[in-house]
């Protein structure tokens, strides 16, 4: 395939920022799951990615390639709307977990979910010892835990599962017992970008709950009309 046409690429060599920080670290770990037995094997067993034969490619440097300033790109993303869950791992005295805005599902075959952590997060490095981790998504009636599990009541490590019930699931994660839905996953992929490590995880088990999820938008956790 070839190249965008030069006039398509936006770039400008005055106020350049350069990428370095926000540039792309290859993949430090893959962790191929044990497919799972049975009839269903067959659909649910994870082949290599499918990549395009040939991926279009900018020729400029990425340092030539201006990005937008911080400011601008946080004031843009308030106006993403997104789910909010807890993302966790660990057990006993080892448990980590943080709040998290930024997860998606990206994929159905094989079922698998993002979620970007920032490389400065205790939890970052406790899934990566652990190759995997429970998600709780939250309900409207969960702000104090999202706040709790975001470090703003002071409270760090193990001590921000005192004040809910949590059980460990199937793969011995933590689980947010009245979570609107839980899911537990083994790490699929794992790559750094920038500040955060992008971690994909396949989905072994769900468990679905009650309640109305809790939604960030615009600075504010607030519930679906
Ligand atoms: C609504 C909300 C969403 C957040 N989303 C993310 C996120 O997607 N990724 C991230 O790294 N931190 C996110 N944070 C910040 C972390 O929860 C926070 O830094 C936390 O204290 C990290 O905990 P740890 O260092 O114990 O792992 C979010 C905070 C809030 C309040």
């Amino acid at each position: 395939m070839c190249s965008p046409p030069k006039q398509m690429v936006l770039v400008r060599r005055v106020r350049n920022r350069p990428l370095d920080r926000g540039g792309v670290r290859e993949c430090s770990s893959h962790v191929e799951p044990r497919p799972r037995q049975g009839p269903q094997s067959a659909r649910s067993t994870c082949t290599l990615p499918h990549r395009p034969a040939a991926v279009p490619r900018f020729e400029l440097p990425m340092s030539e390639i201006r990005s937008i300033e911080e400011a601008e790109f946080r004031q843009a993303m308030r106006n993403l709307a997104s789910g909010v869950a807890i993302v966790a791992t660990g057990t006993a005295l080892e448990r980590r977990g943080l709040t998290v805005s930024s997860i998606t599902s990206i994929c159905i075959e094989p079922p698998c979910l993002l979620v970007g952590i920032s490389i400065s997060s205790g939890t970052h490095d406790a899934i990566l010892a652990n190759g995997k981790f429970g998600v709780s998504l939250l309900a409207i009636d969960h702000q104090d835990i999202a706040l709790r599990f975001a470090g703003r009541d002071g409270s760090k490590g193990v001590q921000k599962f005192d004040t809910a019930p949590w059980d460990q699931g199937v793969l011995d994660v933590p689980l947010l017992q009245s979570a609107v839905c839980a899911l537990e996953c083994v790490l699929h992929h794992y790559q750094v970008v920038g500040t955060h490590g992008v971690f994909i995880g396949r989905t072994v088990a769900a468990r679905p709950g009650d309640g109305s999820p809790l939604v960030n938008c615009r600075g504010e956790l607030r519930t679906l009309p």
